[in-house]
This record gives C-alpha cells, structure tokens and sequence, in this order.
C-alpha cells in the first residue's frame, strides 16, 4: 500500500511543475529534482518529493487505475446532497479537492518539553510522566521503515520543546532521512531559534506543525506561562516567510472559551497562509492544573470543522487524533464526512507510543501500527477517498 500515487509531469515552469493524476492537475513545487516533462514523480504537501520510473509508475498506477475511479464514484455520491451543515461542508470539499486525502505519519520522538503549558501531560511539572528521548539512529531506524516499508511519503517528526536537539542534531537528522527517505519532512518541535529553522529548511525541511493555541493573546499568556502570544504568531509567520508550509490552529474547549471567540480563532488560522489547519479538542489531563475541567463534544468539533470549510472552502482541514480520541468508534469517519480532507498515522515505536500522554487515552495506540493502518485504508475505501496529493495554492 502506498500513501501517495504516482503523477505525470505535464507542465514545468520553472521551480512549479503541474502534475497529472488520472486526468486531474494538481501544482507542485520542485526544489529537488532535475525534472522532464512525461516524467513520473510522487508529490506531498505540494512538493516533489521523489522521482520514480516510468515502469514502476505505470504498474502502480495500473494498479491503483480501476479502484480510483471506484473511489471518485463512491465520494461523488456521499457529497451529492448538502442539507445540513456538515454536508454543505462536505460538498464543498469534494467540489474544491475531489476525493483527494493526505496521509500522513506522525513519529514523536521525545516527551521532554521545557515548558509548562497548562493543559498539557508534557509539560515539565508533570513529575509522574516517564521520559523518554529516541536517539537520533533510533528516529531514522523508524522512519526508514515507515518510508520504504510502509508506503509514507510525508513525516511529522514530534516532540515536546526538548533543547537536548540542538541545531546539529536536527540537521543531522534531516539529512540522514533524506538521504534514506523520499518523503516531506515536517517539524513539529514547537517554539525553537530561528537559527534552527533556517538551518533545517537548508537541511530539507519543509513543512513546520506549530499550532498558536489560541487567538486570545491574554489566554495564551495564562495557559502557557511565560511565554508571549506575539512573539508565537510572528514565529509562524518568519516560518512562513522562510518557505516552510505551516500547519497550524488552537485548542478548541479550553476552559472559558466561548462560540465567538473559536471564530477568531479560525480566522486567525486563515491569515497565517496555512497549508493545514490543524485544529482539535482539548482533552483534560488529570495530573495538570487543567485536569478538572470539560471537554469539549464532538459535535462542537465537527460544527468547527465544517465551518471552517464553508468560510475557507479551499482549505485542507486535518481530523487530529484529539477529535478520534473523543469518539473511538466515529470521530474519524465524521470528521472527514464534515469537510475534513487529511489524517495522521501514529507510527511511534511502541515501547514509547503510551508515554507521549499530551492526554490520556489517545486513540488509535491499542492497535500496531500495520492494524490501524489496514483500519485506516477501509474506512477511507468505504468513503471512497484516494490518498493523492492535496495540491498547491488556493
Ligand atoms: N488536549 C488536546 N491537545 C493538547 N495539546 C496539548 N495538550 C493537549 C490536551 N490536553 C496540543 C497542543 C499542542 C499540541 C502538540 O498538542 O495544541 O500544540
Ligand atoms: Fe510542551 Fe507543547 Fe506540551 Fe506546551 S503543549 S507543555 S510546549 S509539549
């Protein structure tokens, strides 16, 4: 199984290479390749990330030929009538990124975080967290195996804010992948040097996940103690400015929080140039100030979800494991029928898969990496969704 089929390269203008799927273009930017037209190539995140032979591509695309089109069939008829909310919603992402779904594999490779943000299990006051940190051999080890064994083609690596990963050791890292991994590289190691960023973008880095929490500037001060909500923002945007695509969005249910200030929250996403919102629940966690408190319902998330794809229709919305937490049996397959077009996979070793407790119980970990993705592939057949690249701009 792969997480990405293959293109055809059928325009090339400059660093921007229009690609083919099964007669549908999709824009992708090459920073890596020498690259001809009729050429064959996988994209994420819209980047090139590998070139592939012409015969291996035709046999997987062979392959793939018959059930694609089965697939476009089954997700035109789910997203045919827009009634209610979620169905306007899911209208208008099948309409803007037809059965498109991006796949994504998560590794989280340490639960070390100098912070100590209210509401979270990582956070460097929770004394009764075991710790963990993967060597940097270790992370390759996995995603060597996630990449060439499983099928990935995008990576998030994830930890908490753990400065033992200085700028060396990302770097080192980022190069060792590329040189074994055709896949996009995201960072999701929260809120690190500029420095770090500049050097792992140069390494090949290109996406960053770093959610600004909350649009609410005093809210942020508060639940995230010491640190400024300005200076956060700002960060996104260098990020942004620096060529990395951005993954980002807030805590929804936060104690306080009310309808209106969730839309701020969605615009505030909206301006920072997302390649994908990535918003969720807040999942109390017992050993953290915030332990008592409520989550938020999944219909609250899902209403969120498809508002966002209604004021935003053109943007790629992620169903984060917080909302497949909330309802195990569900919350995917709602999430992605409300205007959600992307999902990840936890593909942390798992002697440290139950110690990277953000919040407690997450889903998905009672299964092996091979289960939930076997899981994953029938629940996205039987919403006729394809794992094609989501495409640039917009
Ligand atoms: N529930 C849900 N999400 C959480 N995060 C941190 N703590 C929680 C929680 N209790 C999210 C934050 C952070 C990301 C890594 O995890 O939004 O940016
Ligand atoms: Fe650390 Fe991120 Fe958790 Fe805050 S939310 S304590 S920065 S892991």
């Amino acid at each position: 199984m792969c997480y990405a089929i293959p293109g055809k390269v059928i325009g090339i203008d400059d660093d921007l290479v229009t690609v083919e799927y099964f007669g549908e273009r999709k824009q992708a930017k090459n920073d890596f390749f020498d690259l001809r037209l009729g050429e064959y190539v996988y994209a994420q995140g819209g980047f090139v990330i590998q070139k592939i032979s012409e015969e291996e591509a035709l046999s997987i695309l062979d392959a793939w030929k018959e059930l694609f089109f089965k697939l476009q069939e089954i997700d035109s008829r789910l997203s045919a009538k827009p009634e209610n909310l979620y169905q306007q919603a899911n209208y208008l992402r099948q309409k803007y990124f037809g059965n498109s779904c991006c796949v994504h594999g998560i590794i989280e490779f340490s639960n070390y975080c100098r912070n100590d943000c209210l509401y979270c299990g990582l956070r460097k006051s929770n004394g009764k967290l075991k710790r963990y940190r993967m060597g940097i051999e270790e992370i390759i080890e996995t995603a060597d195996y996630a990449v060439n064994r499983l099928g990935f083609k995008a990576l998030v690596f994830q930890s908490g804010e753990d400065p033992w990963y200085d700028t060396e050791k990302i770097c080192e890292l980022i190069r060792m992948i590329r040189k074994k991994c055709a896949c996009l590289i995201i960072l999701s190691i929260g809120e690190r040097e500029e420095r770090l960023y500049q050097e792992a973008y140069k390494a090949g880095a290109r996406g960053v996940l770093l959610r600004f929490e909350t649009s609410n500037p005093l809210w942020y001060e508060k639940f995230r103690p010491g640190h400024i909500w300005e200076e956060r923002v700002e960060l996104i945007r260098k990020l942004n400015s620096l060529g990395y695509l951005i993954m980002t969005g807030f805590l929804i249910g936060l104690p306080g929080q009310r309808k209106e200030d969730v839309e701020k929250d969605i615009d505030l996403t909206a301006t920072l140039n997302p390649e994908m919102f990535s918003f969720g629940p807040f999942i109390p966690h017992p050993d953290t100030p915030l332990g008592t408190s409520l989550k938020p319902s999944l219909e609250w998330i899902l209403e969120i979800i498809a508002r966002t794809r209604i004021k935003y229709p053109y943007s790629r919305i992620l169903v984060t494991t917080a909302l497949e937490t909330l309802d195990r049996r569900n919350g995917l397959r709602l999430g992605l029928l409300s205007g959600a077009n992307s999902l990840m996979i936890n593909l942390t070793p798992e002697k440290y898969r139950l110690l990277y407790e953000i919040y407690p119980e997450r889903a998905g970990l009672d299964l092996t990496v091979e289960e939930r993705i076997n899981s994953v592939i029938k629940l996205l057949q039987s919403l006729g969704r394809a794992p094609t690249d989501l495409g640039r701009g917009g």
